[in-house]
């Protein structure tokens, strides 16, 4: 999305701003593949986390993040001077529009008049980006107004366009937080481009992305490389601490140890798991047919990707399948990412999923490299 050129070395971060926790992957380029040269990320302290989705521009909460990112930063004591960032999709927009037989001239005036059907504000207060994704030729039917009938054009050319707007608001508040920790903003884009980057990459197949968040779960319907669909949901893992919390009735903090020991959930904690768990599956699978009813995406998903903290619950893959098929997995974001040391990889293994968004930030920094140097 909103790129600013110039800044790139062999080194690239990632940033994630998650409503639970700020997540970084750090790569390095070299000799034609991206090592993994550092992560980490830090908590945002609860008592915040309730505002950081109900207050918009509170300068509190953008002192606090600066802090938060300054001190991940300098523990880890990473290479980059600048940072892929991104911002919950929910905070912004990304729909795919046909357009019908439209001249090149006039593409921008049509997506802006389209853009303003999607979006509840003014289009003064958001960036707007647009895609071409694809052309196609479709036979015309013949029309009728008012009970009359008349005979239109045989053919019609369909042009398909990703519209993405970000409010300037929130885009300027992020790269505030950045630029506040000392980093250079590299480029900011919704956090579902960020995902699907680093979960499918360049494959072309038909996949379903869920990332179950703390607040927040995303539902991404990628197909031949490009996202579809994309929906976000306000169920997440804190629903789970929430529900635990109320039923011992502990604090939300005992609650979260409990949630994260897996053992609660693997027995008594069932009952309160599985209500949120099959919400999820049925809301993804309810995307997927209304996506799916009269155009050509009606072939069947490749795969069900899950990933996210909240994806962190024992037999989830098996919860998922009773819903979506057997095509459910868990998502590995360092699949393409070459990883030295042995003991990290053993370490990564079990937090991986919430590094999606982070590493496809990171990846995105690599591939801009690789371009640019030609190697
Ligand atoms: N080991 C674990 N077992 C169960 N749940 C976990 C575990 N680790 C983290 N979680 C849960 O994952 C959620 C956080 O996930 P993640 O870091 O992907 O969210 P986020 O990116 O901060 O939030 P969002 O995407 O909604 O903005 C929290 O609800 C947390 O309790
Ligand atoms: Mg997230």
């Amino acid at each position: 999305m909103f790129s600013i050129p110039g800044i790139n070395k062999n080194y690239s971060l990632g940033v994630d701003f998650g409503t639970s926790s700020i997540k970084i992957v750090e790569l390095e380029y070299k000799n034609g593949s991206s090592f993994l040269s550092n992560y980490g990320w830090i908590e945002i302290p609860q008592k915040k986390k309730v505002s950081d989705f109900e207050i918009k521009n509170d300068s509190d909460e953008e002192i606090e993040k600066i802090q938060l990112l300054k001190k991940l930063i300098e523990e880890m004591g990473i290479k980059s001077k600048s940072a892929y960032i991104a911002m919950g999709s929910f905070k912004g927009l990304s729909a795919m529009i046909s357009v019908n037989d439209i001249h090149e001239d006039n593409l921008d005036d049509v997506i802006r008049a389209e853009a303003s059907k999607y979006i509840p504000v003014s289009l003064d207060e958001v960036y707007l980006s647009s895609d071409i994704v694809s052309k196609r030729i479709e036979k015309n039917d013949n029309g009728s107004v008012a009970g009359k009938k008349f005979l239109r054009k045989k053919e019609k050319e369909v042009v398909d366009v990703l519209l993405v707007a970000a409010p300037k608001d929130d885009v300027h508040r992020y790269e505030r937080i950045v630029e506040g920790s000392g980093l250079k903003v590299a480029s900011l884009e919704l956090d579902i481009f960020s995902a699907t980057r680093s979960l499918v990459g360049d494959d072309l197949g038909k996949f379903l992305i869920i990332d179950i968040g703390a607040k927040i779960t995303n539902i991404i319907l990628v197909d031949k490389g490009v996202i579809r669909v994309n929906r976000n949901i306000n169920v997440g893992g804190d629903e789970i601490t929430k529900n635990i919390a109320s039923n011992l009735n502990v604090s939300w903090d005992r609650a979260e140890e409990f949630k994260k020991k897996n053992n609660y959930l693997k027995e008594e904690g069932k009952a309160i798991v599985l209500p949120i768990l099959n919400l999820i599956a049925k809301e993804a699978k309810r995307l997927v047919e209304l996506v799916s009813v009269g155009n050509n995406l009606s072939k069947p998903l490749d795969k069900v990707i899950l990933v996210g903290g909240g994806s962190d619950v024992l037999g989830i893959v098996d919860i998922f399948k009773e819903t979506l098929g057997d095509g459910v997995v868990m998502g590995n974001p360092f699949e393409k990412v070459i990883i030295e040391s042995d003991i990290i990889k053993t370490n990564i293994a079990n937090i991986s999923p919430k590094f999606s968004v982070a590493t496809g930030l990171a990846i995105k920094g690599a591939e801009i490299y690789r371009k640019k140097h030609g190697v």
